[in-house]
């Protein structure tokens, strides 16, 4: 990888996420051991690009999700857009077990699922030009200001996704912290190869987007929720 490739303090990456284990449910465990071999993606050795037409069977528009937390509304994606594949990736064990019960009690196969840290498998496993789409919602919101380097939309990341998206891809993001609503505006507007869906700083409807167990937390909490949502433009012509 190359030097400046990723954000660092000295040598150690700064990542978006805290593993915590959590204790797994007996269906989770299973799950992990019965149902991963049917639907889980291993990272590939060095920076080998995801055979995603291989791991899915098919040809499909491609949406990634990352940090899908207990899967339940990526789930419901998934069975809501069978002429869609869904890459779903998230560092917690837990979820990850309860995204696969929920994929075989759906009977979904238009879902993979890696437990891996999303940016490093954008970065160097998710070939450019690849994907429809790319989902963020309700990221670790870090709402210390000296914890604001670990959030996960920083413009390089920004960079990145639309590097990775298809011409006429698009990137949805939802939180329900208002400081990073607007970071996120900051970080966004300021990326020349997106375009605001809702024109320039304005946050767009939820639209058919499903509540997730997260957005259910900050609602009965009195949040608000703010979703962005931004194009890769097709080329002009
Ligand atoms: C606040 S939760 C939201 C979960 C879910 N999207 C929801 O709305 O219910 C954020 C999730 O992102 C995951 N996460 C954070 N950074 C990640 C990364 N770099 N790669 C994969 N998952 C990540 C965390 O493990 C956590 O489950």
């Amino acid at each position: 990888m190359a030097a400046g490739d990723e954000q660092t303090t000295g040598k150690r990456p700064i990542r978006s996420f805290v593993r915590r284990e959590g204790r797994l449910t007996a269906g989770q465990q299973r799950a992990l051991e019965v149902l991963w071999p049917m639907f889980g993606l291993e990272q590939p050795p060095a920076d080998q690009p995801l055979d995603l037409d291989a791991a899915f069977g098919r040809q499909a528009p491609r949406v990634l999700e990352i940090g899908f937390g207990n899967g339940e509304s990526l789930a419901e994606q998934a069975a809501a857009h069978p002429e869609r594949d869904y890459l779903g990736i998230e560092v917690h064990r837990p979820g990850v077990g309860h995204l696969l019960m929920e994929l075989e009690a759906r009977g979904l196969s238009n879902v993979r699922v890696m437990m891996a840290d999303a940016a490093e498998i954008l970065r160097r496993h998710i070939p450019d030009g690849s994907l429809h789409g790319v989902q963020l919602y309700f990221p670790d919101p870090w709402p210390k200001k000296r914890h604001h380097k670990r959030r996960l939309v920083q413009p390089q990341w920004v960079r990145e996704v639309a590097a990775k998206l298809a011409p006429g891809g698009f990137l949805h993001l939802a939180t329900d912290w208002a400081n990073y609503a607007e970071h996120m505006l900051d970080v966004l507007e300021t990326e020349p190869a997106l375009v605001n869906s809702c024109g320039p700083r304005q946050f767009s409807p939820r639209g058919e987007r499903p509540e997730t167990k997260f957005e259910r937390r900050g609602l009965r909490k009195g949040h608000r929720v703010f979703d962005l949502y931004y194009r890769k433009p097709r080329a002009a012509g």
